[in-house]
């Protein structure tokens, strides 16, 4: 117990060193009653009526034919994020034409379009764009490619502009760390960010004419950025370290 305390004191100057820089109610609240609960509005009730295009039903019949007859249930992610892409969000009757396809109680998936952050329960921009803040990219600049989002976008994190055009959010670790600071843009990911090439991007999107998705600093991948800095030297051969009487 008392190394325990004489630890935590220890951290406690070095913890609200980091706090004072940016904590996470900085941002916006995710007020609960937004990530769990349904309130029915005009565009979003059950009366509102959803049908899968005829494409995308033969998509969702591509999909289910995945799964044995009996387990269809595991199908319903993949067919909520169609109904994603057709809508542009995952309203009620999105999760009722699910349920209904994949024969569960509604509420099956409701449990999984509120569990995962992908599905978006209320309508957003035609450019959804999730900024990662998470320590490696908080650590490569993403706090100021936020500001520069906020300001070109003329928006606060968890708002859609007027035209309806951009959502921005922050999220969590986009898994692409080493090319930090990371974006999505809807499928896409914009990496190695700077100001100037975050405002390059947001412009051309407003212009219709994305540019191309990827690193913005001229690297090809995720390859050093400089010099290789492992795997320099000729490879060692057969035999490596092992007795020579074996
Ligand atoms: S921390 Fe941003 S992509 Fe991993």
């Amino acid at each position: 117990m008392f190394g325990r305390s004489l630890l935590k004191q220890a951290a406690a100057p070095a913890l609200r060193t980091v706090a004072a820089k940016r904590t996470i109610t900085s941002s916006r609240i995710a007020l609960s009653d937004k990530l769990f609960v349904h309130r029915d509005t005009s565009d979003n009730n059950a009366s509102v009526k959803f049908e899968f295009s005829k494409e995308n039903l033969e998509r969702a019949e591509e999909i289910l034919a995945k799964y044995p007859p009996q387990y269809k249930k595991g199908a319903i992610m993949p067919l909520l994020d169609l109904g994603q892409r057709q809508l542009g969000w995952t309203s009620l009757p999105v999760m009722n034409a699910v349920a209904k396809m994949v024969e569960v109680p509604p509420m099956r998936v409701y449990e999984v379009a509120t569990f995962y952050t992908m599905y978006n329960r209320e309508p957003v921009g035609k450019y959804f764009i999730q900024l990662c803040t998470t320590t490696p990219c908080q650590l490569c600049g993403s706090t100021e490619i936020l500001k520069t989002l906020e300001s070109t976008l003329g928006i606060k994190v968890g708002e859609t502009t007027k035209d309806g055009k951009f959502t921005l959010v922050e999220v969590e670790c986009a898994g692409a760390c080493v090319n930090a600071p990371v974006m999505a843009v809807n499928d896409d990911y914009y990496e190695d960010l700077t100001s100037d090439t975050t405002v390059k991007v947001i412009e051309s999107l407003k212009a219709g004419k994305p540019l191309k998705a990827g690193p913005q600093s001229g690297r090809h991948t995720c390859e050093p950025k400089g010099r290789l800095t492992s795997l320099t030297s000729e490879p060692t051969g057969p035999g490596f370290m092992i007795r020579p009487d074996l």
